[in-house]
């Protein structure tokens, strides 16, 4: 990284980044008081809705009509200092989706938001392995300070075994628990207070001379002074220290302690986000990589919501920005199909509403409104032929065959299936024999999402029922062959929505053995989307 070009002011000022954390870790209540300090909101709990409500789709999407934050939820914009921050939402639900996957190839960096008391959990451990995949750079927040919580070298031992990157403390959490008075920030040498009294107003902050400043002991009562200095000289000996190039590699995670509820730490980490999170990054893609400072713009497609106003059947495609200064009303090239695109309507995410976008530079999420002309994975350009790689699309885990409740609109359910399939919210199966669709989700809960979406925007009362199937796979391989394949075992063949064929089954055995006879064929769980 540190070989490229310079890049263009507005876009070196871009941080793009994405939050991972296990429910309930605080990332709702971080992200809200991003927003506080990057002046998008006045007031801490416009972005909050009750536990379990924020954690299915429809309630979600009530919850945006609620707070009148349209669709920033999967996108927000603001300014802190000097720089621009885009946040990208990930899914909140605990049901694993594919959509994480995909938000992540979207973002340059991460936080990743740990609990103090619960340390690393499941759902962080595997977003964090996605991270790993494509060596984003990871900023640790460690949450709920004030708290009982675990004891800080624990908690780094805990990353660095479980996780596998090294740790390196960016501030050091004094007292825990109702003791927990700040943190010193090891990256400034100050003393950051913490105030109990205002939730949203940032402490004191107090500059300090190193850990033998007397003016320590006038802030820090004797028994956590003496603690802190003993911590610190362990920490400073036994963890390596902050070196920048390491956290831009992936293979180190500076830690900041806090509480986002307290507003407490926040402002260090966006900090931290301006200086290591780093400007947006070059872009891998066929034939060639797409630099953020070429001056032709590209972009790609990471995710389609549709329907987000149901009185017009509109979707929105999220637009990853990969380069170059993007005017509103430009023309561009929708490579898949080779079709110019103008693109009069882009909307830019900032927090407080939706608005028009003007111009957006590489880094920089749009949301294009179309008609389902935009599909996940798709390029545009200025002209070249250039298709972003690595947006992946996985194999269901879960599969259930779809029944129209009404046989008569059985066409219609067709339609809204196969537009949630292109929308990246489920698989949809038509299988060679017999009737009804098959559809694949990753998580149970995309069932009941599902179901409830296709009442409320198509009006179709739909029912999931047990498949005889618990596995897909894509087939392929020489076309001659694939056909044989197919007659061969209609019974297992289905096609997606693309008309790509499926073998569907419940038996792994299954799918070895086809692997050993067939040489020339690939069953895959995952298909690049294109
Ligand atoms: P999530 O989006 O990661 O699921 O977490 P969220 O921010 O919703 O926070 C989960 C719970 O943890 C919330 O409490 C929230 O108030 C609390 N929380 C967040 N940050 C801190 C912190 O720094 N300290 C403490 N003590 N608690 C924190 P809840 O009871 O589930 O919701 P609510 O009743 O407060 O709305």
């Amino acid at each position: 990284m540190s070989n490229r070009p310079e890049l263009p002011p507005e876009i070196a000022r871009r941080r793009t980044f994405a939050i991972i954390s296990h429910p309930d870790a605080g990332k709702t209540t971080l992200t809200e008081k991003f927003l506080l300090f990057g002046g998008a909101i006045q007031l801490a709990g416009q972005v909050r809705a009750k536990g379990e409500a924020r954690r299915t789709r429809s309630d979600f999407m009530q919850m945006e009509k609620d707070r009148g934050i349209s669709v920033s939820a999967s996108a927000m914009s603001f300014d802190y200092r000097t720089f621009r921050f885009n946040l990208v939402d990930t899914p909140g639900h605990s049901d694993f989706s594919e959509d994480t996957y995909r938000t992540l190839t979207a973002v340059d960096a991460a936080v990743m938001v740990i609990d103090g008391a619960k340390g690393v959990e499941s759902q962080t451990r595997k977003l964090f392995e996605v991270c790993r995949l494509r060596d984003l750079p990871i900023l640790t927040f460690c949450n709920k300070m004030d708290r009982e919580s675990r004891e800080v070298f624990d908690i780094i031992d805990e990353i660095q075994e479980n996780l596998a990157i090294d740790v390196t403390p960016a501030s050091w959490p004094i007292g825990m628990g109702s003791d927990f008075i700040g943190c010193y920030d090891l990256l400034r040498d100050r003393l950051e207070l913490m105030d109990r009294a205002d939730r949203n107003r940032v402490g004191q902050s107090i500059e300090i001379d190193g850990l033998d400043d007397p003016k320590l002991a006038d802030h820090i009562p004797a028994h956590l002074l003496e603690k802190l200095r003993e911590e610190v000289e362990m920490a400073r000996g036994l963890l390596p220290p902050l070196d920048s190039q390491a956290v831009a590699d992936g293979t180190m995670t500076p830690i900041w302690f806090g509480s986002a509820i307290n507003s407490f730490g926040v402002k260090e980490l966006m900090e931290g986000i301006g200086a290591y999170g780093p400007e947006p990054q070059p872009t891998r893609a066929e034939p060639r990589q797409i630099a953020p400072e070429e001056p032709q713009v590209a972009g790609f497609v990471f995710k389609v919501q549709a329907n987000m106003d149901p009185k017009h059947r509109d979707r929105v495609a999220f637009v990853r920005l990969a380069s170059g200064h993007f005017e509103r009303g430009m023309k561009l090239t929708h490579v898949r199909t080779k079709k110019p695109m103008t693109i009069s309507a882009p909307v830019l995410f900032l927090a407080s509403d939706r608005e028009l976008a003007e111009e957006a530079w590489a880094g920089d999420i749009i949301g294009i409104p179309n008609h389902g002309q935009l599909r996940i994975g798709d390029t545009l350009t200025e002209g070249e032929a250039l298709r972003v790689t690595g947006i992946p699309s996985f194999a269901p885990e879960l599969l259930q065959t779809a029944r129209a409740g009404d046989p008569m609109k059985a066409k219609h359910l067709e339609k809204a299936l196969f537009q949630f399939a292109e929308e990246g919210a489920a698989k949809v199966f038509k299988p060679a024999f017999g009737s009804g669709y098959i559809v694949g989700v990753v998580g149970a809960l995309q069932f009941e999402v599902l179901a409830s979406r296709i009442e409320l925007e198509y009006g179709l009362p739909v029912r999931f029922e047990g498949s005889q199937f618990t596995s897909a796979r894509w087939v392929a391989g020489p076309k001659d062959k694939v056909e044989r394949f197919v007659q061969a075992n209609k019974a297992h063949i289905a096609h997606d929505h693309d008309g790509d064929v499926v073998y569907l089954t419940r038996l792994q055995w299954d799918i070895d053995r086809i692997e050993r006879d067939h040489p020339d064929l690939t069953l895959s769980a995952t298909k690049e989307m294109m």
